[in-house]
């Protein structure tokens, strides 16, 4: 039976929130023994969040509530719940806490919602516990919790190496984007076996390879131009995703006509994401393609925001 608020043995409930990500460039190397592939990705970090509340409990638990947080287990096959076990494994101690998780960052899209809910969890259980681990011992327990999971603790831009663990923060201005997505979802190892069969066929259509603009890439963010930016965004992933999911064409099509700059499939997808001018372009294209009966999320978003952080609680509560 969980413990109450007013147990006066008991620490306060810690709520953190963590980010989701898009992929502004992402080249994918060949497969590696170990499954994972070797990636050069630029990722952005945008504001919309999923948040965490952990607060003491007599077994690990897990409630989950949110407008995405439909058909996610709330068990070991949650990535937040293995978050909070292998913290408390590593640290000698039971897991012994309820973890409240409120999801809006829509599941399986290419935005690493559950790496996201993974990083809020090593931090909240990390101050819940008081076990004082640096960045750098988070930073080890993510990557082995998954591919993204240290950029949601990171946030920001970086460009990510290895299978996407290894981080190098880059500066940008702030740039404005639109989420959409159709209704659907993609399984990310699916859309890697994909590229690797359209590899293996001689059919991969290389949009840009080896993220040979890098430096170029770094300088648009640099400058934080979105003008300039617009050509260089690429996902070696998009030709896979679009050959599982054909339907996102239209939404790629439709971000365009309604005057994106650039639009991409972010990571594995489906959804898309397109960079606007501006903070009204965002808002007015997100509008547009809300409307459109093929799209069942449109948002604009800001990139660059931080990666997962406690809230700490105002001085009137
Ligand atoms: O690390 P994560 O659990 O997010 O990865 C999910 C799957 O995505 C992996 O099992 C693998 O199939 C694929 N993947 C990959 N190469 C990467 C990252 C992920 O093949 N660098």
């Amino acid at each position: 039976m969980p413990l109450s608020d007013s147990d006066s043995t008991s620490p306060a409930p810690i709520t953190v929130t963590a980010p989701a990500k898009i992929n502004l460039a992402l080249s994918v190397g060949p497969l590696r023994p170990d499954g994972f592939h070797e990636l050069r990705t630029v990722f952005q970090a945008v504001d919309l969040y999923d948040s965490v509340t952990v607060r003491a409990a007599a077994e690990l638990e897990l409630e989950l509530s949110g407008p995405e947080a439909t058909g996610l287990p709330a068990d070991p096959g949650n990535l937040a719940w293995r978050a909070a076990a292998l913290l408390a494994e590593r640290a000698g101690r039971k897991p012994a806490v309820r973890i409240e998780l409120v999801k809006r960052i829509p599941v399986a899209a290419g935005l690493a919602g559950g790496s996201a809910d993974a990083a809020a969890t090593l931090v909240a259980c990390n101050r819940l516990w008081g076990l004082g681990l640096a960045t750098r011992g988070l930073h080890a327990l993510a990557a082995e919790l998954g591919s993204d999971v240290a950029f949601a603790l990171h946030g920001g831009t970086a460009l990510g190496t290895g299978r996407g663990e290894t981080l190098t923060e880059l500066a940008a201005g702030q740039l404005h984007w639109v989420l959409a997505a159709a209704a659907g979802s993609l399984s990310t190892p699916a859309v890697y076996a994909e590229l690797d069969r359209q590899r293996a066929a001689g059919r991969e259509q290389h949009v840009r390879s080896g993220l040979a603009a890098l430096d170029e890439l770094a300088q648009a963010l640099r400058t934080g131009d979105p003008a300039t930016l617009a050509p260089l965004l690429a996902n070696d992933l998009q030709p896979a995703a679009l050959a599982l999911a054909p339907y996102l064409r239209d939404t790629l099509a439709a971000g365009r006509r309604l005057g994106a700059l650039a639009g991409l499939v972010s990571g594995s997808g489906p959804t898309c994401a397109f960079l606007a001018a501006d903070h009204e372009q965002a808002r007015s294209l997100a509008a547009a393609l809300d409307a459109d009966p093929g799209c069942r999320f449109a948002r604009p978003v800001v990139g660059g925001v931080p990666g997962a952080a406690v809230l700490e609680p105002t001085a009137a509560g």
